[in-house]
């Protein structure tokens, strides 16, 4: 039996549940590989993780999609989910659960929810008269709109006017709770700056939101009054509590959250951030249940420094991205070349000189011309080394040794650019200390054991570096892991920690190399530039 005090922490996270009006794209896809960076990181460290991702499959927009389609609503949701768990698994995404809106279940969870919101007297009926845009499933103000009656985040669709009876929910309510609720946590909006949009808008007074409509067929009924379905965003929120129950597990409130809830964090595009920093908060208020640890916005992608829109033509498909330059590429670039909470761009050959500069050259390359010299000079095999047989001013010790700790604050605070950055910085010195020590000529003077300790010192580096970065690319720094003589495979998943525990790969010096070490290969081929670039 294990007892309390030796139960790992558990973490549970989620992807935004995605529309399912069209393939996903590289903004799903974005999303969806930080949170699994995350995930990885938090399995990393021996914690148990819960990772959800899934799809929003009602409402209007999905219903017209269909139309179009001229299909049945459900097949088309069925062929677009399809395309969602090939993608995740292309970009090697270890999600735990995938909760489908559509999910019987699910149902019984929305349902037993709205009840108890009902019960608490925070639902009422009215007259909705205002704009709508269908590709938000949101109403916007006269004043959010542009002049032609666009809204700005869908400039090729028009707001449409409605003016029909909706069951409304009373957030106005809750106004005083969430002040308060986002000035004694200032960790549950993140980063600051989105905090800040949240606080101001907050501040000039909310308004009670409709949660019903009259004219879309393709939703939950309202239970006690069939002419209306559940709107989309209402269902969508508590699509996150029914992908927490265990797949034989009765559908009820009380089994959703008995394991996992609250959930610690629920990672999100900057779009999405009112439906979940405002209203979602209020609703669980409304149906006093405890609320989630920390709301994440995250900025948005731009390709060559212009928004992406099929109307410009320069959308970026994650199916070709991947299929071209392989999982742990993609996710290298947009991990660490942008910083998570800002806007970030995405420029092909930009792609391609980055991966190619840190993860060809810099590691790939200092792992192989190192392990060479090992086979040349030392037969393969290291004797037992370790930091405490290197000089206190070893210029890879002394960034070694801190590495671990400052990297682990960079991710605890999703903040992959710098941790990565601070990686980079031990093997781009890595590489200038194995030129400046030339151990090709302390080999020839015979002084074995400088050589052998030089060699240590830098595939120790390599070694960290790898480890440390292998939530980001884990098919990459497995390799990295094999060449060294360990059998890890850094998709493993929950067995990680056992198998390579934290608290010792995660130190410089700590890990004796004397085993043989393989023959070097190349661990990371240069990618191509995208036809008629060159470096
Ligand atoms: N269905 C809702 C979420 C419901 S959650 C209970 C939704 N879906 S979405 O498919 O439209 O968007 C999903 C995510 O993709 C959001 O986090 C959004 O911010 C993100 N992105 C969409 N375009 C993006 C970029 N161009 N760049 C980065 N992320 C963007 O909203």
């Amino acid at each position: 039996m294990t007892s309390e005090k030796t139960k790992p922490k558990k973490f549970a996270l989620t992807t935004p549940l995605y529309y399912v009006n069209g393939l996903p794209h590289v903004g799903s896809a974005y999303t969806t590989m930080i949170a699994d960076v995350i995930a990885r990181y938090k399995r990393l460290t021996g914690e148990e993780v819960l990772l959800i991702t899934g799809t929003d499959e009602h409402g209007q927009k999905i219903q017209r999609t269909a139309e179009e389609k001229k299909l049945p609503p459900q097949e088309h949701c069925d062929q677009i989910v399809s395309k969602f768990e090939e993608l995740w698994h292309k970009l090697d995404i270890q999600y735990n659960r995938f909760s489908r809106t559509t999910a019987p279940r699910h149902q019984a969870i929305v349902n037993e929810f709205l009840q108890r919101v009902w019960e608490n007297n925070d639902i009422y009926l009215a007259q909705q008269q205002g704009w709508y845009c269908v590709a938000c499933e949101e109403f916007k103000e006269k004043r959010e709109l542009l002049e032609d009656g666009c809204c700005p985040l869908h400039p090729n669709t028009t707001a449409e006017w409605r003016d029909e009876e909706n069951y409304f929910f009373k957030l106005s309510k809750y106004q005083g709770q969430l002040e308060e609720l986002y000035q004694q946590n200032p960790q549950f909006i993140q980063p600051e700056s989105r905090r800040n949009e949240i606080l101001n808008f907050v501040n000039q007074g909310l308004q009670d939101f409709s949660i019903s409509r009259v004219n879309v067929e393709w939703g939950f009924p309202i239970p006690h009054d069939a002419n209306h379905t559940i709107y989309v965003w209402f269902d969508a929120l508590l699509g996150y509590v029914t992908a927490l129950l265990e797949p034989e597990q009765e559908p009820t409130l009380d089994n959703a959250l008995s394991q996992w809830w609250p959930i610690n964090l629920h990672l999100i595009g900057k779009d999405i951030l009112r439906f979940h920093a405002i209203y979602w908060p209020a609703m669980l208020m409304s149906a006093k249940l405890p609320l989630p640890q920390q709301i994440f916005g995250h900025g948005f992608l731009t390709k060559d420094g212009q928004k992406m829109g099929k109307s410009l033509g320069n959308t970026l498909d994650p199916f070709q991205l991947v299929e071209k330059y392989g999982s742990d590429a993609v996710r290298y670039y947009f991990l660490k070349e942008i910083e998570c909470g800002k806007d970030g761009d995405f420029n092909e050959t930009r792609f391609v000189n980055i991966v190619n500069a840190d993860l060809a050259n810099d590691l790939g390359n200092l792992l192989n011309r190192t392990l060479g010299m090992t086979q040349k000079y030392c037969q393969g095999s290291l004797p037992s080394i370790n930091a405490a047989d290197l000089p206190q001013e070893h210029p890879l010790k002394t960034i070694g040794s801190n590495l671990g700790e400052s990297v682990t604050k960079a991710y605890e605070k999703l903040k992959f650019n710098q941790g990565c950055e601070e990686i980079l910085t031990l093997i781009r010195v890595g590489n200038k200390f194995i030129d400046e020590q030339a151990p090709w000529r302390l080999f020839k003077e015979g002084k074995q054991t400088e050589v052998e300790k030089i060699l240590y010192g830098v595939l120790e580096s390599v070694r960290l570096a790898a480890y440390l970065l292998a939530p980001i690319i884990p098919n990459l720094s497995g390799k990295i892991y094999q060449q060294l003589g360990f059998s890890v495979d850094f998709n493993q998943g929950d067995r990680l920690n056992e198998v390579a525990p934290f608290n010792q790969h995660s130190q410089w010096g700590k890990l004796i190399l004397n085993q043989t070490l393989a023959k070097p290969q190349p661990v990371f081929a240069k990618l191509d530039f995208p036809s008629g670039d060159s470096p």
